[in-house]
């Protein structure tokens, strides 16, 4: 097989919030593009033979003692550079231009006016809104370099050298409120650095069927399933590469949604043939969750009776060499492990279900470069069902924090029914994919109901769903009221002891997205 060489544009990060996003738009044109850290030398930035690079934004000054590092014989290498915000400053500053700071930046919605349309502007309008972030500005321009748009009071906007392998903007193209961006990403790409489209599903799993055989060798592999889109994508990925060489496991601790261990050990075992075990785990589980009311001991015992049962099935299992696990690529970078010394660390890079670091494992993390949306095209190729890709995020310990207060079998059925009808109006109604994340909630409080000509009193469900892109914050989904009320009336004309059903209209912050 020919080897690609799938580098299209790697980003030097100085630090801005929206470095992810930028990757995110590259990818989208099917071109290959990565996140390292600003002070990457540029002698390993040459080995992966990028045709591009972008320096990103970030919120220092160019002249402050603390500006992030650079490697600045990049300037003079042979490859197209693209400055953005914090970037167009650098290259302004660094080629000789002057940058002066005037203690009131722009933000948000400007406009630019084009004076010419030539290379990076090509096809975009005389005036356009795009997204200014910056406090700088550039006063002078460097030597060879040219003005190519202004926004107000003649704030530099675009800028590039004569040849335009030098180009940079002010404001974010990267963001969907700068109408062009999309026209001038895709012409850095395309027509400065010369990309190719080589970055896709198909091209992803060929090269990772490759790396996985030629690591595993003769070994075996476990995949841990949850049920969950990526977990799911790795055991068909794994399976591609090595068939029953790869064993999946599914540990059910019972607090499942309905029907979910069933539904992936199909799509998983009839419909790709993969080698994969279920362990029905659910009476151990329940046995320890008996009477215990406070959320974060829930969370304990589920995870460490997790690992008990994990272990116990591995060496039941015999002899196996590697364990393989669904770490995407915002994982590593929000742990920092990619990013370097500009990343803000927001959380720590947590495995999935939870494995302790000593298990006796070598680590295989095939999607650790993608990005959630490329998993589930991934998954799509791999011939995954839909409704298991676009499935929505669910917590480790699953029911367990859905259901306030006691966990019973009782209890956990009820909410299982309840829960059920709501995903599957939200399907019919056509807006299950509209929405981050849905689920029940069930309340130990019973209220007042009437049925027929009996009084009732019952549970009370709450149900939520948020929109969100992260999961860091969330607002609360605005339901049509015809889809609620269809949910309320089907649940509790249907679901034994549930009599009222609220919506929860809490937005994250100051609420969290689950109860518990
Ligand atoms: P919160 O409730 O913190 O949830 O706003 C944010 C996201 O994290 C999920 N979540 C968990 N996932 N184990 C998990 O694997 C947990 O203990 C846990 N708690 C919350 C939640 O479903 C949402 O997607």
């Amino acid at each position: 097989m020919n080897k690609i060489n799938k580098y299209g544009v790697i980003i030097l990060d100085f630090g801005s919030q929206y470095t992810q996003l930028i990757a995110r738009r590259i990818r989208e044109q099917n071109v290959f593009s990565e996140i390292m850290p600003s002070e990457t030398p540029l002698s390993e930035i040459l080995i992966h033979e990028p045709k591009g690079l972008i320096l990103s934004g970030g919120p220092s000054s160019v002249f402050q003692s603390e500006a992030p590092i650079f490697d600045k014989t990049l300037l003079e290498a042979d490859i197209p550079i693209m400055g953005i915000c914090y970037g167009l400053q650098l290259l302004a500053h660094h080629y000789g231009g002057e940058v002066e700071s005037t203690g009131h930046g722009e933000y948000g919605f400007a406009t630019i006016s084009v004076n010419n349309h030539k290379g990076i502007l090509s096809g975009v309008p005389e005036k356009s809104k795009v997204w200014m972030s910056h406090m700088d500005r550039v006063t002078k321009m460097p030597e060879g370099w040219e003005i190519l748009a202004q926004s107000s009071n003649n704030v530099v906007a675009v800028m590039a050298n004569h040849n335009q392998t030098r180009v940079a903007t002010q404001f974010h193209p990267e963001v969907v409120h700068t109408e062009s961006g999309k026209q001038i990403l895709n012409n850095f790409l395309f027509s400065i650095a010369k990309c190719e489209k080589n970055w896709t599903p198909g091209n992803f799993i060929d090269e990772q069927v490759e790396l996985i055989r030629n690591k595993v060798g003769n070994n075996r592999v476990l995949v841990g399933v949850s049920g969950g889109v990526d977990s799911t994508v790795v055991a068909a990925l794994l399976h591609k590469a090595l068939g029953d060489k790869s064993i999946a496991v599914l540990i059910d601790h019972g607090l499942l949604r309905k029907n979910e261990a069933l539904d992936c050990v199909q799509a998983l075992k009839d419909g790709l043939g993969v080698n994969i075990h279920c362990y029905d785990e659910s009476d151990i589980f329940l046995s320890k969750l008996e009477k215990i009311i406070d959320p974060e001991k829930k969370r304990k015992i589920i995870g460490n009776q997790f690992i008990y049962s994990f272990d116990r099935i591995s060496n039941e299992l015999g002899e196996i060499e590697f364990l393989a696990q669904g770490t995407l690529y915002p994982d590593l970078i929000e742990s920092g492990v990619s990013k370097g010394k500009s990343a803000h660390v927001i959380k720590s890079h947590h495995n999935v279900g939870g494995l302790p670091a000593d298990m006796n494992f070598k680590l295989i993390e095939p999607l650790s470069e993608l990005f959630k949306d490329e998993v589930r095209q991934v998954g799509q190729e791999l011939g995954l069902p839909d409704d298991l890709i676009n499935r929505h995020p669910f917590p480790g310990p699953g029911l367990a924090v859905r259901i306030i207060g006691d966990i019973t079998k009782d209890r956990i059925q009820t909410l299982q029914e309840a829960d059920k009808i709501f995903m599957d109006i939200l399907y019919d109604d056509g807006i299950y994919n509209d929405i981050w994340q849905a689920f029940s909630v069930l309340i130990p409080v019973q209220t007042v109901g009437v049925m027929g000509d009996q009084r009732t009193y019952e549970n009370l469900l709450a149900i939520r769903a948020v929109t969100s892109t992260d999961g860091m914050t969330a607002d609360w989904f605005r339901m049509p009221p015809d889809t609620l009320s269809k949910i309320s009336n089907c649940i509790v004309n249907s679901v034994r002891g549930i009599n009222r059903v609220v919506y929860d209209i809490t937005s994250k912050p100051p609420g969290t997205i689950e109860w518990e």
